[in-house]
């Protein structure tokens, strides 16, 4: 894959943030993801390669836009394959939440898992605590394991959750092995990336939550060198018989290889609400600013991106 398209595909998530940053906290959640896949669809038209989504916002026949299988591209260039989520957190932009992020991941055509929409168990850390996990293991002993990698004691872990009954047991476990916990609304690409970032304060995050978002995810943690452990949950016959036809077991921990093969992959991320890493889109008047993150698995390469767009040049951003 080409160096240069790191730089590109910032433009896509940026295009994406800019248009549903418009729809923050009106409570339109449709709106602002409608708003940021027409966005990120429009910019994809100016990317430089053969990308197919492999995870994308639904089958053909229920997504206009970005749907599963759709050629996206100049069609020149590599033959990529493309997450996208044009709005990760839509009730965040809708009420003004923490977080809501638009993202892309990208690999070379075969490398990315085509999770299906459906639940999965996640265990995601940083770098310092990269083979010190294990989904099977209990919660208490992948804390204590994070904590002796970090050369802390459990009660200064920092685990994050998402705010969900369904994980009212990780909760539990986690309160009583002394750690503490930041519960997430939504959101838990950010939740997982977060814990390969020293300033957020979070060393690892637990509990269920899209597939595809966790595809994304581990992108992101590939990039950082950190570590992300997944097993599919099919909540009913239906959802196990697709796993069953996409050739995948439900009961397989799916590790960093099975997720995104290799190290050709970009990750890109721009904030739409603000977050602990990336600030959400401010509108200023004549321009509007985006802070976006995009990093590459190959060269190990982080960077945050400052953008500063002019309204005055793109009047489709101001909506009366
Ligand atoms: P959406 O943007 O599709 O609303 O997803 C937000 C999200 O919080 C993800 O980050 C997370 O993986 C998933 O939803 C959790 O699902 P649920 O809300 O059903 O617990």
């Amino acid at each position: 894959m080409e160096r240069s398209l790191t730089m590109e595909l910032v433009r896509v998530t940026e295009g994406a943030a800019l248009a549903s940053a418009r729809w923050m906290g009106r409570g339109k959640k449709d709106e602002a993801d409608d708003a940021a896949t027409t966005a990120m669809r429009e910019v994809f038209d100016t990317i430089p390669m053969q990308g197919t989504v492999v995870i994308g916002e639904g089958e053909m026949d229920e997504a206009p836009m970005l749907y599963i299988g759709e050629k996206l591209g100049t069609g020149n260039g590599p033959l990529v394959d493309v997450a996208v989520d044009p709005v990760e957190g839509t009730n965040l932009v809708a009420s003004g939440g923490w977080n809501a992020l638009a993202v892309i991941a990208i690999a070379d055509h075969g490398n990315l898992l085509h999770a299906p929409d459906m639940y999965m168990d996640k265990i995601a850390v940083g770098p310092e605590a990269v083979g010190k996990i294990d989904i099977n293991a209990s919660v208490t002993d992948n804390l204590k394991a994070v904590a002796k990698a970090k050369g802390k004691d459990i009660e200064d872990v920092v685990a994050t959750v998402l705010n969900r009954p369904r994980h009212e047991k990780i909760i539990n476990e986690i309160r009583e092995a002394g750690a503490r916990i930041k519960l997430i609304n939504d959101g838990d690409v950010a939740g997982a990336y977060n814990t390969a970032f020293n300033r957020t304060g979070v060393d690892i995050l637990f509990g269920s939550g899209g597939a595809p978002e966790g595809v994304i995810a581990a992108v992101a943690l590939k990039c950082l060198g950190g570590e992300l452990q997944g097993r599919l949950l099919p909540q009913n016959d239906e959802e196990l018989e697709r796993c069953k036809k996409m050739g995948l077991d439900v009961s397989k921990v799916l590790l960093m290889e099975d997720l995104v093969k290799g190290d050709d992959a970009i990750f890109a991320a721009t904030g739409i609400t603000d977050g602990e890493l990336l600030r959400g889109v401010q509108f200023k008047g004549s321009f509007a600013s985006t802070h976006s993150l995009v990093m590459r698995a190959k060269s190990g390469t982080v960077r945050f991106i400052e953008g500063r767009h002019s309204l005055q040049k793109k009047p489709n951003l101001v909506i009366k």
